[in-house]
């Protein structure tokens, strides 16, 4: 049996004997650079260092980071989802590459682990038209005694790593570990890496890191990087012989915590046990959020829209596994106390205040879930009525099985229950919901609210409310942000004036943009548009539009409330509005102008077409 602790250590140790230096973790909260929300990989904070910049600690670095991936929420549930876990990673920056790398891997997992090299697996890239063949990384790891016949090539989908919907970011092929559960095969012809029965694991991964990727394509990088992520979590159950990893001593306790509460067993398996992983895993994802170093609480927008949809689908199945909500408190304290206080030691510091907000998050949504699931079962009902009714009309009668944007709408308005948490009881119902009603629904509510702002807080350098200075004004953001991006984050709003042809945007910097750095902010704002991000509207407490980096002139009073609006976590800004709804609505984008308007402060004049 091999502890967390141990396999952390381990890692760490290996590296630092090849010359590399533990970094340690940063915030699970992404900075807003990239627009990824949260931190999903350890090279996310590195990205300057592997675009080219030096990095204080040197050239070999090697550390342990906590990273939050929730594209597959509604997978959490089976043996292998998490939505927090841990990425062991080490880092060569223009130091060593594919000889050194490949011979690491291989000797830490074959004298460190143990494994059997006739047994391991390979994939390496297969080429394509931005990069070739990595027959190169074959031929080294043949040299190190892995079988040929389990050497893979496989296409850009499997064996190359960039961060999704970025650009400016490093990326490259990459060369995966696989080894198998079981010698077992499963009796199709081959039961190799591509099975589908799932007896090889993928255990870890060599990024050769030595592109970017630009909205034009990837260009090679001057500095040949090797970024390789091996997540502890999995690899954690996998030494260990197990094919659950809600069975490693991350687990074990928070799951003997559920079954003590609800005095059901995890072994049953069945509902029971999916709710305790669920309950388990979001749970310790909501403690390293709201611990983090900027940690966030659950709220309508961004991030905190995330970890309220994760609390209160913990919650829901606190009540599917017959436990009362506040099990998630007792789970959070067997986390904090049991099994990362010590790695991570901010945790048993803000123990008090963790607690705390998961209590009060829980408290929220309690007060309304019992209405809301009675709410949510009248519609189904209805719906099951009008279908029996019309199937008695005619026989053709195709049956409606969708719930109505408004009556999900009213869901979230009402009872706080986020869009996608319908839409699963609904899935659990064979229903569906109507999403694009439920955006519209929404969008009809903003602007309600948007016509009871006054009229003089749409001043703000707007000349009219006309939907083009809106688009306008909604670009402005954007243009903001990816200043801070392209330029320096310093750069900050001087001034701004809108009509409805143009927008004109001042602000601090000394000297005269390049013709690069003018297209890299049109780049990315069109980048921003074609995503279509929908802008959101909150008011908060002025406190924690500070706290959350919410960009503004801060010389509100304690208590105030103020306005802001958020595009994905690219733009945050404190504003009066109006904005478009989203930015899919703006067009293309383009600087027509950058010139001096003052000593120190540039202007920019820029159309949307
Ligand atoms: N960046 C690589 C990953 O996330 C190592 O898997």
């Amino acid at each position: 049996m091999i502890t967390s602790k141990e396999l952390r250590n381990k890692w760490l140790k290996f590296y630092e004997g090849k010359g590399h230096v533990n970094i340690g973790a940063v915030s699970l909260i992404g900075d807003g650079t990239t627009g990824v929300m949260f931190n999903v990989a350890g090279m996310q904070p590195l990205m300057p260092y592997l675009l080219g910049q030096p990095h204080p600690a040197g050239r070999r670095l090697c550390n342990v980071q906590g990273c939050v991936r929730t594209v597959d929420i509604e997978s959490v549930g089976d043996a292998t989802h998490f939505t927090f876990f841990e990425m062991m990673g080490n880092w060569s920056l223009g130091d060593y590459f594919k000889k050194e790398k490949t011979a690491w891997s291989f000797e830490l997992l074959t004298e460190v682990f143990g494994l059997d090299k006739d047994k391991i697996c390979s994939t390496v890239f297969a080429g394509n038209e931005s990069a070739p063949r990595d027959d190169e990384t074959a031929e080294l790891l043949v040299k190190l005694g892995i079988k040929r016949e389990n050497i893979f090539y496989l296409d850009k989908s499997n064996n190359w790593w960039e961060l999704e919907g970025t650009v400016g970011t490093p990326c490259g092929p990459d060369n995966e570990w696989f080894y198998p559960l079981t010698d077992k095969e499963c009796g199709r012809e081959h039961c190799d890496i591509n099975c589908p029965c799932g007896r090889y694991v993928e255990i870890g991964n060599d990024v050769y890191m030595q592109y970017k990727k630009t909205a034009e394509g990837y260009v090679p990088l001057e500095n040949k990087n090797v970024d390789t992520g091996f997540g502890l979590d999995r690899m954690l159950a996998f030494l260990n012989g197990l094919t659950d990893g809600y069975k490693t001593d991350l687990f074990s306790g928070a799951i003997a915590c559920l079954e003590r509460l609800s005095g059901k067993k995890y072994d049953d398996g069945g509902d029971a046990q999916k709710a305790m992983r669920i309950i388990a895993d979001h749970t310790r994802t909501a403690v390293m959020l709201i611990g983090d170093v900027n940690g966030i609480l659950p709220s309508n927008t961004g991030a905190g829209y995330i970890l309220r949809r994760l609390m209160r689908r913990a919650i829901r199945y606190c009540r599917a596994l017959g436990v009362a909500g506040s099990a998630m408190q007792d789970v959070a304290k067997v986390f904090i106390d049991e099994v990362y206080g010590e790695a991570y030691p901010l945790l048993p510091e803000k123990k008090g205040y963790i607690l705390e907000e998961i209590a009060r998050e829980t408290e929220r949504f309690e007060a309304t879930l019992e209405k809301g699931t009675k709410e949510f079962e009248k519609t189904i009902s209805g719906l099951e009525r009008k279908n029996e009714f019309m199937a008695k009309q005619d026989a053709a009668y195709v049956k409606d099985t969708k719930i109505g944007g408004k009556a999900a709408f009213r869901l979230y308005d009402t009872y706080g229950f986020p869009l996608e948490l319908t839409v699963e009881m609904a899935a659990e119902r064979g229903y569906t919901v109507d999403e694009a009603g439920f955006a519209e629904a929404f969008k009809e509510h903003q602007e309600k609210s948007h016509a009871q702002v006054s009229a003089g807080e749409f001043k703000g350098g707007l000349a009219d409310t006309s939907v083009a200075t809106t688009r306008l004004h909604t670009a402005t953001h954007l243009l903001n942000a990816a200043l801070k991006q392209v330029l320096s984050p310093d750069v900050n709003q001087k001034g701004s004036n809108i009509t409805p042809e143009r927008l004109r945007f001042d602000f601090n910097f000394a000297r005269p943009m390049t013709r690069e750095e003018i297209g890299a902010v049109e780049d990315l704002v069109n980048e921003k548009i074609k995503e279509d991000i929908p802008v959101v509207f909150e008011e908060m407490p002025y406190e924690r539009a500070r706290e959350e980096g919410i960009v503004g002139v801060f010389d509100n009073k304690y208590g105030d409330v103020v306005k802001t609006y958020s595009i994905g976590t690219f733009s945050r800004e404190m504003c009066g509005g109006p904005h478009a709804a989203r930015t899919g609505e703006l067009g293309h984008f383009k600087i027509v102008k950058e010139q001096s308007s003052a000593s120190g402060i540039r202007r920019i004049k820029a159309v949307l077409e």
